[in-house]
């Protein structure tokens, strides 16, 4: 059907540096290789136009492949990728950024978030430095942070006079972090929500969200993601599948009431993580 071709148009929010984002993210962990590449750039000609994407996921080759493949122009697109824990030293910071882009084959990468911030190590600081000159090099364009909790926000803030413009978190209805929200939200950082859907668990299964689901005329996993959206996340849920894919992004004709969207987040649990990776203590590199 032609239909199936049509990008489907989707509201931007906007950043603290004035950026208009796409309200709803591709997640991208686990596409590589052509394959990858393929689902990337079906689901930019599908309306996608923030793509995640990390250097510790081996896959920016696949986004930027994505990129070219796709027939929306780049400039039209935000790409982002994350320093991993093993780099997190000011000039190694400034040499994986150099990579990232490389391995992309553009000529910039939009967005690049320190994707855990190691409180152990404690450089994250020293990291956001190096990105900050990455972002006057004009190697990427904006400069934000993942898995950061208030105080790693605030530290970052008092010491170098900038607001990331994002902090990527988990967030799902097993585990709605409201309160991060609010935080964010007074210190301009816009959230962004990992995992949205919980990676396709039982949630989706819940029954009130199966409820409001069938009154909507949508699927559990849209209203999901409407409630994202809602309540002022960006959520970026990752798809191969191009039906699904869109899916995900026709979620703005519906609008959940407060009660729905307080029901959703009552499933929250104190042990809602995944897999209880907790910024505190949580390490990877
Ligand atoms: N910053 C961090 O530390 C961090 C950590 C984890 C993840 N992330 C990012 O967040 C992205 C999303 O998280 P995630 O991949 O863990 O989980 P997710 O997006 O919550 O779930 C992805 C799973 O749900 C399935 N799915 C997607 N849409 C669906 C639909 N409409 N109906 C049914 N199933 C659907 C997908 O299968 P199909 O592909 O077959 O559709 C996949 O198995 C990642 O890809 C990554 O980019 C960041």
């Amino acid at each position: 059907m032609a239909d199936d071709l049509t990008p489907i148009e989707i509201p931007t929010v906007r950043l603290n540096d004035g950026t208009d984002y796409p309200s709803v993210a591709l997640g991208t962990y686990g596409l590589r290789g052509s394959e990858g590449a393929a689902a990337i750039a079906g689901a930019i000609d599908n309306g996608y136009r923030l793509i995640d994407s990390a250097f510790r996921y081996d896959n920016e080759g696949a986004v930027g492949a994505g990129v070219r493949q796709s027939s929306v122009p780049r400039e039209q697109i935000f790409v982002t990728s994350k320093i991993p824990g093993r780099y997190h030293d000011y000039d190694a910071t400034i040499t994986t950024v150099q990579e990232s882009v490389y391995r992309t084959g553009l000529d910039y990468i939009d967005l690049y978030l320190i994707h855990w911030p190691l409180p152990r190590i404690g450089k994250y600081i020293e990291v956001y430095k190096a990105l900050l000159e990455m972002r006057e090099s004009g190697l990427i364009k904006a400069v934000g942070v993942s898995n950061f909790l208030p105080e790693h926000l605030q530290a970052v803030i008092d010491a170098t006079g900038d607001v990331p413009v994002i902090n990527q978190i988990e967030f799902h209805p097993y585990f709605p972090q409201l309160d991060a929200i609010e935080i964010h939200r007074e210190l301009g950082v816009q959230t962004e929500s990992w995992s949205p859907v919980g990676r396709g668990n039982e949630m989706a299964n819940e029954p009130v969200i199966r409820e409001i689901a069938a009154r909507h005329g949508k699927s559990p996993v849209q209203i999901i993601l409407r409630w994202h959206t809602q309540l002022g996340t960006i959520p970026l849920p990752k798809s191969a599948n191009s039906g699904r894919q869109r899916e995900n992004l026709d979620i703005f004709d519906v609008t959940l009431t407060e009660d729905e969207i307080a029901a959703i987040s009552a499933l929250g649990r104190p042990d809602g993580r995944i897999s209880g990776q907790d910024p505190a203590v949580h390490e990877e590199f």
